[in-house]
């Protein structure tokens, strides 16, 4: 029996699984362990099974002596240094798929709450201020027939494409290293909605000159990584009106700390990284980090091993 260290409880019958197979420790609190303890675990587990918000860096491995294998429950893998697992002969995987649909509907969520201002009406309605039927009450903006801008064209990107196209919109999408290509979307888009993973080439890749190229109207939708979007740029641009609005699942730190500037902005909507919050993809996505996991324990390439690892 292999002695795996799991980082937090998650929904659906997997990590029984996984227990009734291999020594498992289940984190039992409701916050993740602080870094020190994750390290303390990892010093003598031969698998781990991570969250996005634990970080797994060259020091933690390097002191993970047994670790064979670490199972991260997210398609995003920043939060791993996959390079230095590689250089140790340590497998990582991520759960790609399971949640493809679930973070779509999520940003097109975002996209139609941001447009139509739902959660600010719902808000005066449930204060008591809805008063009369008003000719001017809340007027956002069309989404049918308007320029929907995608950044970035892997699984959760097409899908939101899929939902684009649904709602009758226009489509402009880009990869990232096609920067005319960027620039003529980031012009013309009435929304521009984020799926890139975060890495050295994408960070801050949406900062004060890519905003100021925006309409003046557009909302911009980020359920990818915060650290996507340069947020001091981002503030700024809300607040001079630059940009019409933001719609964000993710933020730079996570969670975002009451005191940040950025909670000052207008027309911000912030939600705690729900994208893929929904009971199929949250379960599905134990399934494959355990499916991961045994993979891995017995040196088999993994269901789902990261691009970088795969080959890809
Ligand atoms: C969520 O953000 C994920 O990467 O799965
Ligand atoms: C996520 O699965 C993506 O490739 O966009």
């Amino acid at each position: 029996m292999a002695r795996v260290f799991v980082t937090r409880q998650l929904p659906g019958p997997a990590l029984e699984r996984l227990s009734q197979t291999h020594e498992t420790t289940v984190w039992p609190e409701s916050l993740p362990p602080t870094y020190e303890q994750l390290r303390n675990q990892a010093a003598d587990s031969d698998a781990l099974l991570t969250l996005l918000s634990d970080r797994v860096d060259a020091a933690l491995i390097a002191a993970a002596p047994r670790l064979k294998v670490i199972a991260n429950y997210a398609v995003g893998f920043d939060n791993i240094d996959v390079d230095a697992a590689t250089a140790r002969g340590i497998a990582v995987g991520n759960t790609p798929d399971a949640l493809t649909e679930a973070t779509a509907d999520l940003a097109f969520a975002l996209l139609m709450s941001a447009a139509r201002r739902i959660t600010e009406a719902a808000q005066s309605a449930r204060q008591g201020l809805w008063k009369t039927w008003e000719p001017t009450g809340f007027l956002g903006a069309d989404v049918y027939g308007a320029t929907l801008g995608i950044i970035g064209l892997g699984r959760i990107g097409q899908a939101m494409a899929r939902r684009g196209q649904g709602f009758g919109m226009e489509l402009l999408t880009t990869e990232t290293r096609d920067s005319s290509n960027l620039e003529h979307l980031l012009s013309r888009a009435d929304f521009v909605s984020l799926h890139l993973p975060l890495t050295p080439g994408t960070h801050h890749l949406i900062g004060e000159r890519e905003l100021a190229l925006m309409k003046p109207t557009a909302i911009l939708i980020n359920t990818s990584r915060g650290g996507v979007v340069d947020q001091v740029a981002l503030a700024r641009a809300l607040s001079t009106g630059q940009i019409g609005g933001a719609a964000l699942d993710v933020t730079d730190p996570e969670p975002l700390p009451p005191s940040d500037p950025l909670w000052q902005a207008p027309n911000l909507l912030v939600v705690p990284h729900i994208g893929s919050a929904t009971w199929t993809a949250r379960e599905r996505m134990a399934e494959i980090a355990v499916a991961n996991v045994l993979a891995g324990l017995e040196g088999a390439p993994l269901p789902y091993q990261v691009p970088t690892q795969a080959g890809s």
